[in-house]
């Protein structure tokens, strides 16, 4: 089939606010130079959104991703998963053809959708309600035939049953997905003839046709505000060597010598690219940790040696991990009343001279952290540490 841009197009698209934050957070996943690797879930969010991929909708996504229209339009028209053209307002039914459907009736299935819908695969019905589509092995063998309608799957089915659920969806009905013949799941038709055990004391669906019932989304245009946005690879100051968006290094290569990992880890951070940034090597740790070219702000007093009854886990401080410790207490910072008392040109300085952390005083508030710890107090972060809830890096 030839795959090219419908010849009706919109005039323009943009994402809801919900799906452009959602869009935006995932474009953070990768290294500066490298957002194109978001091109397919930005695709895909776009055909969640408006029911198939508008060219002002691929050209938006290119832009975003600071990519060239024909990029954008060679993954678009590679893959069968994106629509090309404008598909059903409620529903776009997929019919698997493969193998297991086809012995238990997927073509008796397409016949339905011919009848139904339209005499021809990725056309609309009459009322603009449904467009239809063979495609190939959904994974769902074991209750074959089936359909993916939406989100969701219908299993077991049946000519008649296919037929109910257009109708039923063209009433504004969402049936229940998951299988239509009275199965929980993929057990033999007959019932379980073994592990019955594990049947007493589930629960009313499976955990798909569950998710379906929670969820809701099962055939809706997705605007973002379903489930909420979630980043945790934007928030793991505490795992070191992860992804962290401060804006502070690792920079790529270009043709710079390189590391294993393709990253340039000698390359000074740059402050305001918003790029992704991982810790520096555990050798920069164990260097000598104050650069001597450094002197934005005010050296703090420093110690030669830890007071009497030793030092303090500066661990406890968010953001402080055992590299970062050796680090400080090189630099003649053991505890935490010396870090507490930091005026903002000491803390410039620190934050300078912390190689290949710099800025970390800054980002996690070392000195108010350090306040709390200093007079007794406690952090939510020091609890979770002490309790073991998290791994010190
Ligand atoms: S053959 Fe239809 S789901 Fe696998």
């Amino acid at each position: 089939m030839l795959r090219r841009l419908h010849k009706e197009q919109p005039a323009a698209f943009a994402f809801t606010p919900d799906n452009l934050a959602w869009a935006q957070a995932q474009i953070t996943k990768y290294p500066e130079g490298r957002q194109a690797s978001a091109i397919i879930p930005l695709l895909w969010r776009a055909q969640e959104q408006e029911g198939w991929l508008t060219r002002p909708a691929i050209e938006t996504i290119a832009d975003m991703l600071g990519m060239a229209y024909m990029r954008a339009l060679e993954v678009a028209s590679f893959y069968f998963m994106f629509q090309l053209q404008p598909v059903g307002s409620v529903a776009n039914i997929q019919v698997c053809g493969t193998t297991s459907c086809m012995i238990c009736g997927a073509e008796d299935l397409v016949a339905v959708c011919k009848e139904k819908i339209a005499a021809k695969p990725h056309t609309l019905s009459a009322d603009g309600k449904f467009t239809w589509e063979e495609v190939e092995c959904l994974g769902a063998c074991a209750n074959a035939p089936m359909a993916q309608i939406g989100k969701d799957y219908y299993e077991d089915l049946t000519t008649g049953r296919l037929a109910e659920i257009l109708d039923e969806m063209a009433a504004g009905r969402v049936p229940l997905p998951g299988p239509q013949n009275g199965r929980y799941a993929a057990e033999p038709k007959s019932g379980l003839t073994s592990l019955t055990e594990y049947a007493k004391d589930r629960a009313q669906y499976n955990a798909s046709v569950q998710f379906a019932v929670d969820i809701g989304d099962t055939i809706k245009r997705i605007d973002g505000t379903e489930v909420p946005l979630t980043a945790p690879w934007q928030d793991r100051s505490d795992k070191t060597g992860d992804a962290i968006p401060d804006g502070s290094g690792p920079v790529l290569a270009g043709d710079a010598p390189i590391d294993e990992t393709g990253i340039d880890r000698r390359a000074a951070p740059a402050e305001s690219t918003g790029r992704p940034r991982t810790d520096e090597p555990a050798k920069a740790a164990e260097s000598t940790p104050v650069s001597e070219g450094a002197s934005d702000g005010q050296k703090p007093e420093s110690l030669s040696a830890a007071r009497e009854g030793g030092p303090d886990n500066l661990k406890l401080i968010k953001g402080v991990g055992p590299k970062l410790e050796v680090m400080l207490n090189g630099m003649g910072f053991y505890h935490f009343d010396q870090i507490a008392g930091w005026s903002a040109a000491e803390i410039a300085w620190v934050d300078q001279n912390l190689e290949g952390f710099k800025g970390r005083v800054t980002r996690d508030d070392w000195v108010a952290q350090a306040g709390t710890l200093a007079s007794g107090g406690e952090t939510e972060f020091a609890s979770r540490v002490k309790k073991g809830d998290v791994e010190e890096t």
